[in-house]
């Protein structure tokens, strides 16, 4: 793996985001937690210095120690990383007395910075810090200012080490991707050979020196990040890849006949494995939404492990795990509420015993789409919202019947064609139909009845943390519910969910 530049995390939420911004000019980066450096060094070309929640004046601050970097390669310090070496180095760092938050604008560069090629004096800039920098130390060289912080942007002389008070990797700095790459590419030389590409080619040599001719098992859910994993391994080893695909019943409707065509088109060596009966067992008469999922986890396992071991002396096991996910187990704040336990429902026990390759450890998610898009896997697939691991199960509130799966998956199938047809589907990040536990009264012909109501719900959102409910059409939604109404038996109401995440999360349950 092309190594290239080292990000050191301080806790920032922006650190992610530095990382991306990086990815987006074709050059690879990694996040390590400033505490956790690693052991060689030579191979990164240049550093990033992390922001921070601390100030670098508390005592409790990040103390990273740079003497193998700072000096030795291109160095950039962002936010408290600037504040920290100006600190250390003898400056002066102190609570800013003006605004420092948000928009500003660049009223002074240096003449003649490569760092500032290409940007202009008032490009606009996003400060985010409550500490300043009031004096740099000897060698610094001010580089830039604003109205309000006169040490925007510094430069230590002889050295290719700069600081920012701003963000750059924040879309608000309007230049913010040109500076990455002054820094990068014309400082630090840094090649832009970072494309799906090359990343396919080197991944699948590794997988291939990896593995040899071992057997790996890999659960695919029709999902983006195990469809591209499989695919990755498939070019590597062929049909020493066992995939299983398990239909636990709360698929959306044909989902599990159409997916596993897909997949045996594409070359696919794999196995579907229609597991409903066993689902609908272990989920008989369970409401609670916790419960629902421990049994299905539960039973995942079980039938993942009866059916790996049929695939005699496998040693690995491939799992879809993304970059984000490893990121937020080794940041320095260590692993966070935000990784719950319900996403993990596909996660496997320790007693199988398997050793574990994860080729897309290392990408992030709008990654892995574009890898996907390299090796030909088809846009429908690579572009489909995400679903959550039990499936239909937490979109049918109480308990659990193969009646009402039914019900739901008509539901959801008019819902979600629909969205294909007015071309809406591309501008909804997930989307989905839930069946409520209410019986609504209703009038059909001279009678009452009273039938169920289901929700409708359509959500925007970059990863699924917050989200908004999406403006649909009236007529669209309109029509969804007439056709809803008139074709599913026993659905009489539909209404549609207005509820922003936070307080309210996508899924009711
Ligand atoms: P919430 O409901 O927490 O959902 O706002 C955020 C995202 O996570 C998905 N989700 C799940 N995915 N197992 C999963 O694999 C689950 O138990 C689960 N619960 C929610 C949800 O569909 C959305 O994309």
């Amino acid at each position: 793996m092309q190594k290239n530049v080292l990000i050191l995390d301080f806790g920032s939420q922006y650190t992610q985001l530095i990382a991306r911004r990086v990815r987006e000019l074709n050059i690879y980066c990694e996040i390590h937690p400033f505490n956790k450096l690693p052991e060689d060094l030579s191979v990164f070309k240049a550093a990033i210095l992390s922001g921070s929640p601390f100030s670098c004046r508390n005592p409790e601050a990040p103390k990273p120690d740079l003497t193998k970097i700072k000096g030795k390669i291109p160095l950039l310090g962002v936010c408290f990383g600037a504040q920290f070496m100006a600190h250390n180095y003898g400056g002066k760092v102190d609570s800013s007395n003006t605004r420092e938050f948000g928009r500003a604008n660049l009223s002074f560069i240096k003449d003649g910075e490569l760092f500032f090629k290409n940007i202009l004096e008032q490009s606009q800039v996003w400060m985010s810090h409550s500490d300043s920098i009031k004096d740099l130390p000897e060698h610094f060289t001010r580089i830039a200012s604003t109205a309000d912080v006169l040490n925007a942007a510094y430069k230590i002389d002889g050295e290719d080490t700069y600081g920012i008070q701003f963000h750059p990797e924040v879309y608000h700095s309007t230049d913010g991707a040109q500076l990455l790459e002054n820094f990068l590419v014309k400082i630090a030389q840094v090649p832009q050979s970072w494309t799906p590409s090359a990343f396919v080619d080197m991944t699948v040599s590794e997988l291939k020196e990896k593995i040899g001719t071992d057997k790996v098992i890999l659960g695919l859910s029709g999902g983006v990040d195990s469809t591209v994993a499989a695919t990755l391994l498939h070019k590597a080893i062929g049909k020493n890849l066992h995939c299983i695909f398990v239909n636990n019943g709360l698929l959306r409707k044909n989902e599990f006949d159409s997916v596993l065509d897909q997949y045996k088109d594409m070359g696919l060596n794999v196995k579907g494995v229609d597991a409903t009966d066993r689902f609908m067992d272990a989920l008989k008469g369970i409401s609670d939404p916790e419960k629902k999922r421990k049994a299905i986890g539960n039973s995942f396992i079980e039938v993942f492990d009866d059916e790996s071991s049929l695939v005699e002396d496998a040693t690995f096991l491939a799992q879809g795990t993304i970059y984000p996910d490893v990121i937020e187990s080794i940041s320095v704040n260590g692993p966070s509420a935000t990784i719950k336990s319900h996403h993990n429902v596909g996660g496997l026990p320790d007693f199988m015993k398997l050793k574990v390759v994860e080729p897309l450890r290392m990408l992030f998610k709008d990654e892995v789409r574009r890898v996907g898009a390299e090796m030909g896997i088809d846009q429908k697939l690579l572009g489909r919202h995400p679903f959550p691991g039990p499936g239909l199960a937490i979109r049918i509130l109480g308990d659990i019947t193969l009646e009402k799966v039914r019900v739901l998956q008509e539901v959801d199938a008019i819902f979600i064609d629909a969205l294909r047809e007015w071309h809406l589907y591309d501008k909804v990040w997930q989307a989905g139909a839930i069946l409520l536990p209410v019986d609504s009264v209703g009038v059909m012909g001279d009678e009452r009845t009273y039938e169920k109501v289901v929700a409708l719900r359509a959500v925007e959102s970059t990863d699924g943390m917050t989200a908004d409910w999406v403006d649909l059409p009236h007529k669209f939604l309109q029509k969804v519910s007439n056709q809803i109404i008139n074709r599913v038996k026993g659905v009489n109401r539909v209404v549609y969910d207005i509820s922003s995440k936070p307080p309210a999360t996508i899924e009711w349950e």
